[in-house]
This record gives C-alpha cells, structure tokens and sequence, in this order.
C-alpha cells in the first residue's frame, strides 16, 4: 500500500476557511430562514471595471481566431504584462521585468516559495498569521506535532504580534532562515511603518535570512509612512522576495492573478556556495507551472492603462471608505477595534471575558454576521475576531445594526 506523506496528518482537519464556511452552512441547514451577512472570508464583492472586462473579452476573442491566439504561455508571464508591472509598481525601485513571475494566487506562491528551501531551515512565522503560510511548511515537514499546551506547531519560530506593539512585528532575537511578514496585514489590518520595515531588512541583511513578503493588501495603505513595496528599503533587494496579487485590488479573487519578485541578487547558501535563488524559481515554474490563461494575463496588464487605473482607483476608494465605515460602526458601539485604514480588515477586541471562537459563535447564531475568529490565524489572535469590509455598503450597515442589537446581551 502506498504510503501517504506522514505530515498531513499534522493539520487540522478543514482548513481554516473552510472551518468557518462550514460552521455558516450548518447554521442556515438548522435555521433555513436565517439570511446570514458574510464579513468573514475576504472575497471581493464588486465585479470587474467595464475597461478590465472589455480587456478581458477582447483577450478571449484572440483565442478564437487562427491569426491571434495562444498556446501554452510563458511560465513566468507574459512580457507584456511584467513590463506593465514592472512600470506601474517598481519604476525606480532598481527591479527587472526578467525579476518577477506572474502566478495564478499569491495564495499558492506563499505556500509553494518554501519549496526553495532546506527542510531544516529555521521559519518565523508572524502570529497571528494568514494560515497558509504555517500549513505550506508544516506539510512540507518543518514542524513536529501540534502542541495542545503551547498551542502552536513546536519546531516553529513564533513571532508575536500584539495590542501594546500595534501589531506590528518585531525581529526575534535567534536566527531565522526564512521569515514570513506580512503588510498591510491578514488579520490585523496593521502596516510596518518605513523604520519599522528598516528594523527588518536590516535584520535578515545580518542573520542572512529571507523575507518572504507578502503585500496582497497594499494597494490599501493610506498612512504615509507606510511603504507600499518593500523594495524602497534600500538593501532588501538582497533578502526579500515580495509577492503580490491582483485579488484585492482589482478584483481578481475569481480570476487567479498574482505575481512574485525574485530578485537576482538574492542569495541563499546552496551546498555551502552562496548561489542566487533566482535561476531556480524559474527552473521550478518551468516545471511546474502552466502559465495563467492569456486572456486574464490581457486583463491585468489593462489595469495599468490610464483608464484601467482611473477604475481601480474609484474601486478601491469604495473599499477603503466602506473599511472605515465598518471600524467607526464597531468603535462607537464601544468596541475596541484596528485595522481599517491601511487594510480591508478589522480587529476588533471580543468583549471581555468572551473567547474569540466564543464570539464568533454568538454573532453567527444570534445575530446571522459572519466574522473569523483571532484565534483561528494564531493564539495572539485569541481576544479577537477579525471583519472584512468588502460586502455591499448595505450589507455592512445591516451587519452593524445586528451587533448592536445584541451587544446588550453579550
Ligand atoms: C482572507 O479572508 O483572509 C482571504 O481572503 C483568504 C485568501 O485570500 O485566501
């Protein structure tokens, strides 16, 4: 008999998304009547901008004529849409179109990038964190066994990230070898300021660690402070990969794109020889990867024409008022809530004595919200769950209107 990789056994049964939708489901087959309100998962709600959409259509048009379309793509992107990137985002940044790839989720680049490393490197992993990161390396084998005691996977470096540090992480004191930040952050809505993001490259600059970046929300961040790319510390082109998805921020949660920076003077040891790593992401998706369809490659590349940008802008204004609505709604009830500012996320402090699973449960049953529990992206999330803005403006008032109706009786 075939024997199954030993590591699965170590994750939790659903995954954590997974966990909630089914608990939503459960409730509506108990409660046929109940019309839940979903500020849980962070799905986008709006569809695509009639200039993306146009792009997109005349993108599949091509397919279908002898003369214009396309087989099998590039694995790393067409160069159309890297140009395009490349000249809408990193312009001075001191990166090349041939730096990034082009991906199908930075979901599946933040889990699959550990593949480029040892089994026994040292990982630090934020907490509370975006689950993806964690699962990806304890199904690699990078962990031992889930401690019931400690609540968390041992063999992990866990990075804390609290109320009186505003959730912003702080380096640890040992070595990492690779370390996962995430800004503006998933679940917190935090975002490392320029020093604080100083304070970490210079960090993997002198433990020789990797920074794997994940920027999904920044095309969320309003605080001038707060660098949008991590590649405007100087020196992080030499530690950090940064991977970005065009899910949030124009809509692509449906259509899978998203891409990663490797830059070519990023080094790891490789057999004791200090080797580039980019040469063999390259050599890995060239193996592995199938390119993303042409016509969505079209439909993002679209974003960066002036009028691709004029609508992603007037979208993504919608998104970050409907995020500050949602914060002001909680903190005037008296909640203790963050986030919101920088990123689509609240967190928001469960009210005293009430664990955040606990919370979750009590929104969901008596007042049909869905929301994600702190504790489900880490225990520093515990005392927290988590609300995502991107539902329809009525949705959320109505979602805001139910708290408060029950917020006597919690
Ligand atoms: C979230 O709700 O955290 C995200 O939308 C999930 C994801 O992007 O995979």
């Amino acid at each position: 008999m075939a024997n199954l990789n030993p590591h699965l056994d170590k994750l939790s049964s659903y995954y954590f998304f997974q966990d909630i939708d089914q608990r939503a489901k459960a409730l509506k087959a108990k409660d046929p009547q109940a019309i839940l309100l979903n500020l849980g998962i962070g799905d986008i709600t709006k569809p695509l901008t009639p200039h993306l959409l146009s792009a997109l259509c005349s993108g599949s048009q091509e397919m279908g004529d002898k003369n214009t379309f396309h087989g099998y793509g590039p694995s790393q992107g067409y160069p159309f849409l890297r140009e395009a990137i490349l000249y809408g985002e990193y312009k001075d940044l001191g990166i090349s179109a041939d730096e990034i790839f082009i991906s199908s989720g930075a979901k599946g680049d933040l889990a699959q990038l550990q593949e480029l490393f040892a089994l026994d490197s040292r990982i630090g992993v934020t907490d509370p964190a975006y689950p993806v990161f964690l699962d990806a390396n304890v199904m690699a084998g990078r962990t031992l066994h889930w401690s019931e005691e400690e609540e968390r996977y041992r063999g992990i470096v866990t990075i804390p990230c609290l109320e009186e540090n505003r959730f912003l992480p702080v380096p640890p004191d040992m070595t990492c070898d690779l370390i996962y930040l995430c800004s503006p952050n998933n679940p917190t809505g935090a975002a490392l300021t320029r020093q604080k993001l100083r304070e970490w490259v210079d960090y993997a600059l002198q433990h020789r660690s990797i920074l794997l970046y994940d920027g999904a929300y920044e095309a969320y961040i309003t605080s001038p402070d707060c660098p949008r790319s991590i590649y405007e510390i100087e020196g992080s082109r030499e530690v950090a990969i940064e991977i970005r998805s065009f899910s949030k921020s124009a809509g692509f949660t449906g259509l899978r794109c998203s891409y990663s920076v490797i830059p070519k003077n990023l080094r790891a040891s490789l057999n004791g020889q200090e080797t580039a790593l980019h040469a063999y992401w390259k050599r890995r998706q060239d193996m592995k990867f199938g390119s993303v369809p042409y016509p969505i490659q079209k439909c993002a590349a679209a974003i960066y024409s002036p009028e691709g940008q004029a609508e992603v802008k007037e979208r993504l204004s919608i998104y970050q008022q409907q995020a500050r609505f949602l914060l002001d709604g909680l903190k005037s009830m008296g909640f203790t809530a963050y986030g919101g500012i920088d990123a689509p996320y609240v967190w928001c402090k469960t009210p005293e004595k009430m664990n955040s699973w606990d919370f979750f449960t009590r929104l969901l049953e008596q007042a049909h919200v869905i929301s994600v529990p702190g504790k489900g992206f880490g225990k520093s999330g515990e005392g927290y769950v988590r609300f995502s803005s991107f539902a329809d403006p009525q949705i959320l008032a109505e979602g805001l209107l139910r708290i408060k109706q029950i917020v006597g009786t919690l």
